[in-house]
């Protein structure tokens, strides 16, 4: 027998909590993206197509809320409170010995330790032991309504496990980015020619604060709970600890490291151990939180001016740190033509890593920090990847140091270089720049663009200084005789190179787009772009409006698709790939004069005789585009039977609905 939707969608929930666990708690991936997005959308129509059986708790619940405008205002019904700091283990003692004075007996209460985790902090409402608001610590008495973002972090309880919670209470803990999601971010960012987040930290804070949920999920950002304010009812904890116990209970994750130690002695020996750990954790961490354990000690000891609580403090470490020369500042030329500076140093160890270069991010942050080359320089690795630059000792300058200037022209070509408007970084706008070419390239032949199997940095430098080739359409126009005769190549790996690089020729127009490293042309949005427009030459002529109407693509990415087009060497490049036939179109592309093409779609209830992915393929084949909900850019809702909640939102917002047979009508022509 069949399983009913019911059954199917418990089973498919199921199988997708499954594969999140596997990915977020035990860090090993049991299902593919792909397998997963099947798992998802299927359950998505599910639950759609019968809302009856939609849970609170479902995974999908964590998906699909519309873009803000802007975050709304939330007061806390608690302060959100800060620590009080420690350098030293003198300061831990002092910290004792005013509470003692209070309190005698903190003295032999016992104290929890645990990790201070460097990121953004939140608090979480639930009612009846459901989440209803997420927000931010703002200024600690004002933060943001930040719910729709938290409710896709995999680590917030929609719904809390178990029972015992009081009617109404804040969950209070810590938003971070691992470091692993950080590089990742950074690394696309970079790619795409986007400014780099300085640290998890920001990357972290920045990614809560999205007007569009979705941007937050794909971050990866995680949560640590730490504490819990009750607002109505009664905490079933009597100490710090069991508190902690409680959160992991009803499905929270709590950061394991915690630890409990009868009196300061104890504290004071353990913080060596922190310390250490502090260094090997896969996340930003900048501290140990030392807190009074038992409660009702809490209420005693109370909060310094409505601020800082008496009861617990943080120890923080100072980071590694070294002094050293700063010999010179260089620009380097990234794929996209941005020119970043960094700092060559004189090497030095820091925290037991040998320190020869720092990002210097861009031209403002070292007019900031007002760095000259010859500089003495202090250089930390507070747990970050890269090294970065604290400041210069102005103080042991002796005149012979120079101010930096970044230069006007492109260091590899000599092009004048560009700031957009709003832009921190330079661009040198030269596509056949030398320093660009080769990282532009290697990225044309990357796997996620044109997929040329062996042509990595060493062989396209090699090409490059041969002058076997120049530019990515040279590619194309090698010989498996010119390679033979080159260094290090035996005829067969010649034959091999040649043949993957004639196979690169069916890359469908989406990641030839990507492939051309156009700025801001992710690989979304190379595929919005190449679904909309279909063949290269629709999306080389189209008007830059047009091309900012798209769904998804905004006027920086409209400006810069334009700006590459209007590059006669960029048109001469895409004619030349034309002639040697590369494939430049996409398939099920939109047909870019359907009769809805331009327009959003969205469908809602059972039709009374297509199914849902019969209709969304009707409405794509016509040029339309189908999306889950319903906003201000949605020009026609199709209703069916048991139209729910889209519909009134579509009536709310003036939307235009129609049933399947006017559907049908339109796209008639069509099919
Ligand atoms: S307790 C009642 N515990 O550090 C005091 N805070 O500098 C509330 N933080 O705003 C904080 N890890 O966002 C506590 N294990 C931890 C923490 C932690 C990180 C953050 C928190 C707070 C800030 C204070």
């Amino acid at each position: 027998m069949t399983p009913g939707p019911a059954e199917r969608a418990a089973a498919l929930r199921h199988a997708i909590e499954d594969a999140n666990r596997a990915y977020y708690v035990h860090d090993a991936p049991a299902l593919s993206d792909a397998e997963y997005d099947r798992l998802f959308q299927e359950l998505l129509a599910l639950e759609e197509s019968h809302p009856g059986i939609r849970t609170a708790d479902s995974p999908t619940q964590r998906v699909g809320a519309e873009p803000a405008s802007s975050l709304a205002k939330y007061t806390h019904r608690r302060p959100m409170l800060s620590l009080a700091n420690a350098f030293d283990p003198e300061g831990l003692a002092a910290w004792e010995e005013r509470n003692a004075r209070m309190t005698p007996e903190v003295r032999e209460a016992g104290y929890m330790m645990e990790v201070k985790i460097d990121g953004a902090a939140v608090s979480l409402t639930y009612e009846e032991g459901r989440l209803v608001m997420g927000a931010t610590r703002g200024n600690g008495v004002i933060g943001e309504d930040i719910t729709a973002n938290l409710r896709t972090v995999p680590d917030v309880p929609l719904e809390l496990r178990g029972g015992g919670w009081p009617r109404l209470m804040e969950v209070r803990g810590e938003v971070y980015l691992p470091f692993e999601s950080f590089r990742r971010l950074n690394a696309r960012r970079e790619a795409e020619g986007e400014p780099l987040f300085a640290n998890p930290r920001n990357a972290a804070a920045g990614s809560l604060r999205q007007l569009d949920p979705g941007i937050t999920r794909r971050r990866r950002v995680r949560m640590f709970a730490f504490a819990i304010e009750p607002i109505e009812g009664r905490l079933p904890a009597a100490s710090h600890g069991e508190v902690l116990e409680q959160l992991a209970a009803w499905g929270f994750q709590v950061e394991p490291h915690r630890r409990r130690a009868a009196d300061l002695a104890g504290v004071q020996e353990a913080v060596p151990d922190f310390e250490r750990l502090l260094r090997e954790l896969p996340f930003q961490a900048d501290g140990v939180v030392i807190k009074v354990d038992p409660l009702a000690l809490h209420t005693e000891l109370g909060v310094v001016g409505g601020r800082e609580p008496r009861w617990a403090i943080a120890r923080k470490f100072a980071p590694e740190s070294a002094i050293t020369r700063l010999l010179g500042i260089h620009v380097n030329v990234g794929r996209t033509g941005a020119l970043n500076p960094y700092a060559r140093l004189e090497p030095v160890e820091v925290s037991g890593v040998i320190v020869s270069a720092a990002t210097l991010h861009n031209e403002e942050l070292i007019a900031q920090k007002d760095l000259r080359e010859g500089d003495w320089v202090e250089v930390i690795r507070a747990g970050e990847v890269i090294p970065q630059i604290v400041g210069a000792l102005a103080e042991r300058r002796d005149g012979t140091e120079r101010p930096f200037v970044m230069p006007e022209r492109c260091p590899a070509c000599g092009t004048p270089a560009e700031r957009p408007a709003g832009e921190a970084m330079r661009y040198c706008p030269n596509v056949s720049c030398p320093g660009r070419v080769l990282e532009g390239i290697v990225h044309f032949a990357s796997r996620g663009a044109m997929d040329i199997r062996g042509l990595g940095y060493e062989r396209v430098r090699q090409f490059l200084e041969t002058g076997l080739i120049r530019n990515v359409a040279d590619l194309y126009e090698i010989r498996a005789e010119q390679l033979v005769e080159l260094e290090r190549f035996a005829g067969q790996s010649a034959e091999q190179l040649v043949r993957a690089i004639e196979a690169s020729k069916a890359q469908p127009l989406s990641l030839l787009l990507f492939g051309l490293g156009i700025r801001h042309v992710g690989k979304t949005v190379a595929q919005l772009l190449a679904r909309r427009f279909g063949r290269m030459e629709a999306l080389m002529e189209a008007p830059q409006e047009t091309v900012n109407a798209v769904p998804g693509v905004g006027p920086a990415i409209a400006e810069a698709v334009a700006g590459f087009f209007a590059d006669e060497r960029n048109r001469e490049l895409v004619a030349r790939l034309q002639r040697a036939k590369l494939t430049m179109t996409e398939a099920g592309a939109a047909r870019a004069d359907g009769a809805l093409t331009g327009k959003n779609y969205v469908l809602t209830g059972t039709l009374p005789t297509l199914t849902r992915g019969r209709a969304t393929e009707l409405i794509e084949r016509a040029g339309g585009r189908v999306t889950g909900s319903v906003s201000r850019q949605t020009h026609t809702v199709v209703a069916g039977d048991d139209a729910g909640g889209k519909l009134d939102r579509a009536r709310a917002l003036g939307v235009e609905v129609i049933d399947e047979a006017e559907l049908l009508r339109r796209v008639g022509d069509e099919t």
